[in-house]
């Protein structure tokens, strides 16, 4: 089958004895926007760390359109980490979007990018550095650098904290445009910000993070 799927997923930490998931299931196709809902420490980052591929389950598997998600990381999948600070390592604003969509799409993509970060009111920002971002142009710019080139899977760690009203439309639009495009698109957010969450995204699944499982809406 196409798309994403999670089978039986279990996680810990190496050296920790408990475990973080602890047996789910999900299943993601073209189009489809997932929400995550959990209380801090929940398990949602690593929940997307490991459907980017970029923690291994202990147990269970995530494929991506059939293979191997570790396989495919970078590839066919873009990720907007928690704390965007954690994600940036090229030393302008511009590369940050460029180089993951040369990755993806081996074109050029200096164009695209540059209309990108107009979109997001970043393209004035496009030489600087990008540790010199102020605190929301920082997660617009790792929302940028996720959905460059349209990749096959779309994880947004927490899109909307610490972004002000008129920032989240354009990042719910932008996540709109990218499921509309054929992505699938994996948002999480804390549970505590849900309504607000929900009415900007409108999601086609939500799932709650408790005690290691999804417990439903
Ligand atoms: N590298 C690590 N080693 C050991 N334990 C970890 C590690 N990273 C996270 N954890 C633990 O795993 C659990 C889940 O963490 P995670 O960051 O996935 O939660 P979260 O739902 O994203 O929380 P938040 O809402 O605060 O972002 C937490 O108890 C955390 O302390
Ligand atoms: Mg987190």
């Amino acid at each position: 089958m196409q798309g994403l799927i999670v089978r039986d997923l279990w996680f810990k930490y190496p050296g920790s004895r408990k475990f973080v998931l602890c047996g789910l299931d999900m299943k993601v196709t073209s189009g489809e926007v997932v929400l995550v809902l959990g209380r801090n420490g929940s398990g949602k980052s690593t929940l997307l760390k490991i459907l980017a591929g970029v923690l291994e389950p202990s147990r269970g598997e995530v494929l991506i359109d059939q293979v191997r998600a570790s396989k495919v990381a970078g590839k066919l999948t873009g990720m907007a980490l928690q704390d965007p600070m954690h994600q940036f390592s090229f030393t302008t604003v511009l590369e940050e979007v460029v180089v993951p969509l040369r990755i993806r799409s081996g074109g050029k993509g200096r164009k695209y990018a540059l209309r990108l970060l107009r979109r997001l009111g970043l393209e004035g920002l496009a030489g600087r550095p990008p540790y010199t971002l102020s605190s929301g142009e920082a997660r617009l710019l790792t929302i940028a650098a996720a959905v460059a080139g349209r990749p096959r899977l779309v994880l947004l760690d927490e899109p909307f904290t610490g972004v002000d009203p008129y920032q989240a439309l354009i990042i719910a639009e932008i996540i709109r445009e990218t499921a509309l495009s054929g992505s699938m698109v994996v948002v999480t957010s804390l549970l505590a910000a849900r309504e607000a969450v929900e009415r900007l995204l409108n999601p086609s699944q939500r799932h709650k993070l408790e005690d290691g499982r999804l417990v439903g809406p």
